[in-house]
């Protein structure tokens, strides 16, 4: 009789969100963050990083609309020492275009590569994947290829996967990437703005999770010192996903 042996699981240190996840995400698969701006995409991505160094991972952001600087310095508000974390080489932060980096995992011996196999990064966030749609004029079938070779090349170099992008609405005909994105990753995660009450509040929901049960309930979550602290799920509302709630009859 053989034994099965449970999937390494990689946590995010946000015990609400882990607990959605069965535990964390599953070792070596790729997971789509979708949310609008300033949701918590990139907080959740160096909540995802910084988790891993804890546990002696090495994590890689590949960032191609913000700074090191300007990461460092929000990073610090949230309570996070990237620069510690890098002279530790523990982590590392990848300011590129989209054409370099998806050059740089074809190419076994460019200069990214190297970068690649000093720190052999088993956490990479990707920020964000919405850039890659410049690669193309906007053709469904290459920009298909484009993500596929992306998420193939992580996977291939071992790396647990978090590619961030931009949607406003879900619930809207999926078009453009979002039309192969969602279909090529193994987890999605959406972050939401929802309005309750006259005021704005976040959501978080796991939509799918290939090769695991997840919780589908939608929970709220706020940002502070730490990351995502994600608290209940919401009761007794309905349309949270659309942004616009009413109480359930
Ligand atoms: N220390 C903090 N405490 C509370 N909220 C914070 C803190 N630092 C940043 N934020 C909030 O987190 C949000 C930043 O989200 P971010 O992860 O950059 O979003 P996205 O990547 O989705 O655009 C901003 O709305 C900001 O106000
Ligand atoms: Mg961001």
């Amino acid at each position: 009789m053989t034994a099965i042996v449970p999937r390494e699981r990689l946590p995010f240190g946000s015990p609400g969100l882990d607990e959605m996840l069965g535990g964390g995400l599953l070792r070596g698969t790729a997971t789509l963050i979708s949310g609008a701006p300033g949701v918590g995409k990139t907080t959740l991505g160096l909540q995802f990083l910084t988790a891993g160094v804890k546990m002696g991972q090495p994590g890689l952001l590949v960032s191609f609309e913000e700074f090191p600087s300007s990461l460092i310095r929000d990073a610090r508000q949230l309570g996070w020492d990237l620069n510690a974390l890098e002279k530790e080489g523990l982590f590392r932060i990848i300011f590129t275009s989209p054409e370099v980096f998806l050059g740089s995992l074809k190419t076994p011996d460019s200069p990214l590569s190297e970068t690649l196999h000093t720190l052999s990064p088993q956490r990479v966030v990707i920020d964000s994947t919405a850039h890659f749609q410049r690669l193309t004029d906007d053709i469904p079938l290459e920009i298909r290829e484009i993500y596929n070779t992306l998420v193939n090349a992580l996977k291939r170099e071992g790396m647990t996967a978090l590619l961030l992008d931009e949607t406003l609405n879900v619930l809207e005909i999926q078009t453009g990437r979002m039309a192969s994105l969602p279909f090529l990753v193994d987890t999605v995660i959406l972050l939401r703005y929802v309005e309750i009450d006259s005021a704005m509040q976040r959501a978080i929901a796991v939509m799918k999770m290939r090769g695991s049960a997840h919780q589908k309930e939608i929970r709220s979550f706020e940002i502070q010192k730490g990351g995502l602290k994600v608290g209940e799920p919401f009761t007794g509302r309905e349309g949270l996903l659309s942004g616009i709630t009413h109480r359930t009859a």
